[in-house]
């Protein structure tokens, strides 16, 4: 049964302190791809959902304007502003917020998501990518555990119990319905990839 926000929050608050400890290949270079694909320009804001740490968040901070970190978990975030605060990195907000309500009131112009979006149902996706739509990013960078081929609940890249991993097949018609153009799909593993989605020019994208 999928998890309630609530629950990953809590889950996420147990692990926090050693999170940063463990990271598969996978992982690194999922996220990798997503900081490479999100280039953002040093006056845009950078949305991160389901920020955790601060992976992506931090590593962008140098390059964006302002990064807005959002999370359901307080010992996460409160990790991640720790490593801003030894960084002395100031301009990344680490906030509660969530996919389906992240807590933002200003522009975004980039959005981006590693390893975060496979705690929600499909349903609970498409209702998440619109509200990213609705914020009205240029493009939105999605890097999470997705099945490119048959779904293998014996593999090691997410636990049923409290996981739901979706099709890319799903997520690119998510994303096409609420407004994108898938312009880059990057498989990492058969279950691992990056998926990056933008406004077509007519939607105001430069
Ligand atoms: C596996 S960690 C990934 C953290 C970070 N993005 C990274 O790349 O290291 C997943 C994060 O998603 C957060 N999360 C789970 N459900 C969420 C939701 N509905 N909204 C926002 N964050 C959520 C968890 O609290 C956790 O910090």
């Amino acid at each position: 049964m999928t998890k309630t926000p609530e629950d990953h929050g809590k889950r996420f608050d147990e692990i926090a302190a050693e999170y940063d400890d463990e990271e598969s290949p996978e992982y690194r270079a999922c996220a990798d791809l997503v900081i490479e694909h999100a280039d953002p320009k040093h006056v845009e804001t950078v949305l991160d959902i389901g920020t955790g740490t601060g992976a992506i968040a931090l590593a962008l901070a140098d390059d964006a304007g302002v990064v807005l970190g959002r999370d359901v978990s307080e010992g996460m975030l409160e990790q991640g502003r720790e490593k801003a605060a030894d960084r002395e990195v100031t301009n990344v907000d680490f906030r509660e917020g969530r996919f389906r309500k992240p807590n933002v009131d200003t522009e975004v112009h980039i959005v981006t998501s590693n390893f975060a979006m496979h705690h929600l149902s499909d349903e609970e996706k498409r209702e998440a990518i619109d509200v990213i739509a609705e914020l009205g990013a240029r493009k939105f960078v999605l890097g999470d555990v997705m099945f490119f081929g048959e779904p293998d609940p014996d593999e090691p890249f997410y636990s049923p119990e409290v996981d739901d991993p979706a099709t890319v097949g799903m997520l690119t018609d998510a994303l096409t319905d609420a407004g994108f153009s898938v312009t880059a799909v990057e498989p990492v593993h058969e279950q691992v990839g990056v998926l990056v989605a933008e406004r077509s020019r007519e939607d105001g994208a430069e």
